[in-house]
């Protein structure tokens, strides 16, 4: 029987997740899934089929007759994965801030949740994988080898976000960032459903003073002494 490593990162919004995850992966060899951008993804075609935004059961029935394709980045796409749902490429769209808010809402439905955390655990069945996004570590691979709990402050956080959206032509204040950081903050923990909370056994890592190279060393040296696991 082949070994396996999965590796759940979690995290508040804005801590460099996706970015430590996808490099990470990258240098392993193995698999990326950003989960975020399913979320992203099945927000996207709730508003293309004129659905609320709270409405979770055709939301979920939405979500699971569609196929929702994560592709590698390139350099074209900023960095990030690019995302396909029935093969429209909508890898922009759902990065926009309004996205992000929009996002939100379709997160915490618990229909959603089912749909989303079923293909994710799907994908990670095919062996080595490498996951980010909210409740990995509690909810999506409880038995992940490797937990990576990935904070930063939000002040750290506002302004890596703002240097983002100034690169794809926005122009947002950092204050009304800041504002929006932590209320998405606030929002994630204490949603009913799959609130945003450290596994036991996750290894908390801050990204305050550190660089992304730096903290993928830090992640690639922990790997190593991972537990590998048959699936
Ligand atoms: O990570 P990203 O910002 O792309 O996530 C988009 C939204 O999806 C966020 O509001 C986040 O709370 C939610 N999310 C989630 N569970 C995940 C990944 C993301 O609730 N596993």
């Amino acid at each position: 029987m082949t070994e396996h490593l999965q590796i759940a990162i979690d995290g508040p919004a804005g801590a460099g997740k996706s970015t430590v995850a996808r490099k990470l992966a990258d240098k392993l060899g193995y698999l990326y899934i950003d989960t975020g951008a399913m979320y992203r993804a099945s927000t996207w075609l709730a508003l293309k089929h004129g659905l609320s935004l709270h409405d979770g059961p055709a939301i979920a029935a939405l979500a699971r007759r569609t196929e929702i394709l994560l592709a590698a980045a390139d350099e074209t796409s900023d960095g990030k994965i690019r995302v396909y749902v029935d093969g429209e490429e909508i890898t922009r769209d759902i990065r926009t801030q309004k996205m992000s808010e929009q996002v939100i809402p379709v997160a915490a439905l618990k229909e959603v949740r089912e749909v989303l955390v079923e293909k994710q655990k799907e994908l990670a069945r095919q062996g080595n994988a490498v996951l980010d996004g909210r409740d990995i570590g509690t909810v999506v691979l409880p038995k992940a080898g490797l937990k990576i709990f990935l904070t930063a402050s939000a002040e750290v956080r506002a302004g890596r976000r703002l240097k983002e959206l100034n690169a794809q032509g926005e122009n947002p204040d950092f204050e009304e960032l800041l504002a929006q950081i932590k209320d998405r903050d606030h929002k994630d923990r204490t949603r009913e459903v799959s609130p945003l909370t450290m596994a036991e056994d996750a290894i908390e890592v801050s990204t305050d003073n550190l660089s992304i190279d730096q903290v993928v060393d830090k992640l690639l040296a922990l790997a190593e002494t991972a537990k590998r696991s048959t699936v």
